[in-house]
């Protein structure tokens, strides 16, 4: 929005007792993201805004998600549940320092799109004093109506007060608003609670914004955006719709998704072109997959990079701190964790690898693991370039293996190898000629007793 300041109000007081949940609605997760955070990045998305988040109080935990993903926010306490215009003038300080725009969002309404909240601050450019979402839901029970003459709005009636003739309007408060911030304060000071529920209602903004002569509109959108989560049930759903958003967008960029329907995307996954996702594959947060790279079936990534051109899976982990350079290969079930793998490394079956460097083209047996746990603390394997490590090994950290070393297979490496050495750390292998047949014809014999 050109030139025009903005506060955001986002609203996440609720008990959300409906989630049945010991956490607060707002830090439940879609995408791997709170719903807080979607709504935040939303904000963020949509540019040039000032953030005030309304919790309910000894809610830290609400309050330290707000900060983490925007540290700018400015965090308010509402001390009594009293309503939704209660809860907004919990913000009344921030409001005082007087942005051109106000908007209010619930904080559990992840769908809502940057573009809608630009839509909405457009209205109060354009002369509104106050701009309302509306959507036309299946079902409106519950829902404050719409009363519209023409293209005004004239007032919002919730569904506990309206009447048979309000209810039968099928036009609902999304929930969402903007006010002209330069009477803002004016229009929500005079709003009171005769109501049946006795609250603080938000809504009769619109008809207090008419009785002062001032303009309200509402705008219509799709029911997904503003449909707000009160249960577990609706959680499932909302996440159903953000996976088709994302796999949406992921193919558009031009990734290859071959059964989009059973990749679950987390929000901030990022795929570059031409890469390659296989059925059945799990991103948890904080994943980048560069171009031309491969996630094959079954595979789960989370807080990884994966370098161009790289093959992940089948059944393959990726752990935080998993950063895999180009033309990696990292097989089936072999899990990775804080581990640096360089270019054209390859851990093809069976390993575990974590806190370590495995340097350029080195080989990676089955079965080799990085025992980086010694019951206390977690030690570093540094592996060097072109290091081939035999099936079956064990690196007992900390250790270095050097650039072009050999580990023979089944062994259990305790000290440092130097480069382009011959380790084998296992027992030597005895052979007893004959053995088995004495053995046989020792049961044979027992046979003849009975
Ligand atoms: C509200 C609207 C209704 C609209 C519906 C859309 C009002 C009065 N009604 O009703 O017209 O159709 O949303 O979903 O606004 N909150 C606080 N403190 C409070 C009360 C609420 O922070 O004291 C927060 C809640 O956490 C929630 C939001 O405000 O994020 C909305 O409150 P909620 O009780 O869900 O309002 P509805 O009855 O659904
Ligand atoms: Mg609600």
């Amino acid at each position: 929005m050109s030139g025009r300041t903005c506060l955001a109000i986002v609203l996440a007081a609720g008990e959300g007792t409906r989630m049945r949940s010991a956490r607060p609605k707002v830090l439940h997760a879609v995408a791997g993201r709170s719903l807080l955070g979607h709504v935040l990045a939303a904000l963020r998305a949509a540019g040039g805004t000032g953030i005030a988040v309304v919790v309910g109080p000894e809610r830290e935990d609400v309050a330290v998600e707000a900060r983490a993903t925007m540290p700018g926010a400015q965090v308010f306490v509402q001390t009594e549940r009293r309503g939704t215009a209660h809860a907004v003038l919990a913000a009344k300080a921030a409001i005082e320092q007087g942005a051109d725009d106000i908007l209010v969002i619930f904080g559990d309404t992840p769908l809502i799109r940057p573009r809608t909240l630009e839509t909405l601050r457009a209205a109060i450019a354009g002369g509104a004093a106050v701009a309302v979402l509306g959507f036309r839901p299946a079902d409106p029970t519950g829902y404050g109506r719409l009363v519209t003459q023409g293209a005004e709005l004239i007032a919002i009636v919730e569904h506990a007060d309206a009447t048979d003739r309000e209810r039968a309007i099928a036009l609902c408060n999304g929930g969402l608003m903007a006010f002209d911030g330069k009477i803002a304060l004016k229009i929500l000071e005079r709003i009171g609670n005769a109501n049946r529920k006795g609250e603080f209602y938000l809504t009769d903004a619109v008809k207090i914004a008419r009785d002062m002569k001032l303009k309200a509109v509402a705008l219509e959108v799709t029911e997904d955006e503003v449909s707000g989560i009160n249960t577990k049930a609706q959680l499932a759903a909302t996440e159903a719709t953000m996976q088709q958003r994302l796999r949406q967008a992921a193919l558009d960029a031009g990734v290859t998704l071959v059964a989009p329907e059973t990749v679950h995307l987390a929000a901030d996954t990022r795929l570059g072109k031409d890469v390659t996702v296989e059925p059945y594959v799990v991103f948890g947060p904080g994943v980048t997959v560069e171009e031309g790279a491969t996630i094959r079936s079954f595979s789960h990534l989370h807080g990884a990079h994966v370098g161009k051109n790289a093959i992940v899976g089948p059944y393959a982990r990726l752990r935080p701190g998993a950063k895999l350079e180009a033309d990696v290969h990292i097989g089936n079930f072999v899990e990775v964790k804080e581990a640096l793998i360089e270019t054209g490394a390859k851990a093809n079956h069976l390993s575990y690898i974590g806190d370590a460097r495995v340097g350029a083209g080195a080989n990676i047996g089955a079965g080799t693991i990085t025992c980086n746990y010694d019951g206390a603390a977690k030690h570093r394997t540094d592996i060097g370039k072109g290091a081939f490590i035999g099936s079956n090994s064990a690196l007992v950290a900390p250790v270095t293996i050097g650039d072009g070393a050999y580990v023979g297979s089944g062994s259990v490496i305790t000290k440092d190898v130097p480069a382009d050495a011959l380790a084998l750390g296992r027992g030597q292998q005895t052979v007893k000629e004959g053995w088995v047949k004495r053995l046989r014809g020792l049961k044979s014999l027992g046979k003849k007793k009975d």
